[in-house]
């Protein structure tokens, strides 16, 4: 099944300069990259993307980490993968979540860590099904940001909005 997947390099990956090396692993698939872009991670951004993990103790360590406070690097790079079962190609090369218990050939099993609070730093993220997929990319991306029409969406005139323009 052709999918989307959205594929987030943490904060920990930018730090040790693995963006280079994780997008070689990826290209492998040859799936087609539909959306990248770097991102500053808002509090707001962060909590929704991890929000059903609200009730777990390492939540308030997972915000910081998303946002790059844990590593001085305030930035995360976003990128939508397209094609066939993606998801699974990239969680393949992703490895398990848990670092410690990731193949030591895989992106998180090669770069990750658990930091000493019990936090995976696992270099990346991976959508783990089409329906968080889509949930994900939605809430990452903007349907012009994306370079085909991968959703249903609408124009909508948003008024009273307020934005950053170049001066
Ligand atoms: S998964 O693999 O995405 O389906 O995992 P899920 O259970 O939905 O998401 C867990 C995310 O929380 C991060 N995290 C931890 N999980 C479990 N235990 C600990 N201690 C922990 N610390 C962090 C984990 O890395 C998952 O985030 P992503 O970004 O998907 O890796």
């Amino acid at each position: 099944m052709q999918e989307a997947t959205l594929i987030l390099i943490k904060p920990d990956g930018l730090k040790k300069s693995l963006t280079g090396n994780i997008l070689t692993r990826l290209s492998e698939t040859k799936l087609e990259i539909a959306a990248a872009k770097m991102v500053r991670v808002s509090e707001h951004l962060a909590r929704e993307h991890y929000k059903h993990l609200m009730d777990q103790p390492f939540f308030p360590e997972l915000i910081k980490y998303l946002q790059g406070d844990l590593h001085d690097r305030k930035k995360v790079m976003a990128l939508v993968y397209w094609g066939e079962d993606s998801i699974k190609k990239c969680r393949q090369l992703a490895g398990a979540t848990n670092p410690e218990e990731a193949e030591s050939t895989s992106i998180r099993g090669a770069y990750g860590r658990i930091t000493t609070q019990g936090l995976y730093e696992n270099v990346i993220h991976v959508s783990s099904d089409t329906s968080e997929a889509e949930r994900e990319i939605k809430l990452w991306f903007s349907p012009e940001e994306i370079i085909f029409d991968m959703y249903p969406f609408k124009e909508a005139l948003i008024r009273e909005t307020k934005k950053l323009v170049w001066v």
